[in-house]
């Protein structure tokens, strides 16, 4: 069994923190016993109470929502603007659902929205080689030594960007722009915003067409879908590489 305060995240009660609050307050009890000490394991078959109600475990849920454009990916936003929660179907507002990771506001593509904190740490955190697909529209033409910089690995300041794969899909003469698709298994701030504004083409459009094993192929803007138990699978396994695996599979979408 996990510690008491690891039970009452995952009922979905509270975060691991406020969960160690409430213990430590005196509002959970173990077999109708006020528990206070952190850590405390309780058996199975022990009844768990937070506030004399005894919790339950949370079903876990797993999303893949297509992120329009001008869409905070947070779960509140200070400055009122629509997040990806607000644009949920309304039965699934009542889930305690938040997104995995973050997309730009002006980014749109593949968020995965899910109730399940270990799931989200394990895809978004430091050690998580999970393959990240986008299709930049840039200013400008990339040359072949500014792509092998990025296939390198792009030194930005004090920042030494891991390997991208990258190819030129299109470019644009009228307009002076190339759209060129990127894959990195990294997600720092702003990655790929800050990749080619370092090399001098500046991001105008970006999408994310790809995160691990999903893909918003098929999807309209706004819609969201249940993972299959496979697919959630799939991505903890994919989450456990620690470098580019995947031979790059062109992602059709409409741009
Ligand atoms: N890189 C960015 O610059 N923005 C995003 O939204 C995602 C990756």
């Amino acid at each position: 069994m996990d510690r008491l305060q690891k039970i009452i995240a995952a009922a979905g009660i509270a975060s691991r923190r406020k969960a160690e609050e409430m213990i430590k307050v005196g509002r959970v009890k173990v077999n109708d016993q006020v528990i206070t000490e952190m850590g405390f394991i309780p058996n199975k078959n022990d009844v768990i109470k937070v506030d004399n109600v005894i919790i339950t475990k949370e079903e876990k849920k797993y999303y893949c929502l297509y992120k329009p454009r001008n869409i905070i990916s947070s779960v509140n936003d200070e400055h009122n603007r629509t997040t990806v929660i607000d644009i949920l179907p309304s039965s699934l507002k009542t889930e305690r659902l938040f997104p995995v990771g973050r997309l730009d506001y002006d980014t749109k593509g593949v968020i995965l929205i899910t109730n399940d904190g270990n799931f989200m740490n394990e895809m978004v955190g430091p050690k998580s080689g999970i393959e990240k697909e986008y299709l930049v529209r840039i200013k400008g033409f990339l040359t072949k030594e500014e792509a092998m910089q990025l296939t390198e690995g792009l030194q930005v300041g004090k920042t030494k960007y891991l390997p991208a794969i990258v190819s030129v899909e299109s470019i644009d003469r009228k307009n002076q722009s190339s759209l060129v698709r990127v894959i990195i298994t990294e997600g720092q701030y702003h990655q790929i915003k800050v990749m080619f504004e370092a090399l001098n083409h500046p991001v105008k459009r970006l999408t994310r067409v790809r995160f691990g094993c999903i893909t918003i192929e098929g999807m309209k803007e706004g819609e969201i879908r249940p993972l299959t138990i496979h697919e959630v699978k799939t991505l903890h396994e994919l989450s456990k590489n620690d470098k580019i695996l995947n031979t790059p599979k062109k992602v059709k979408i409409r741009y």
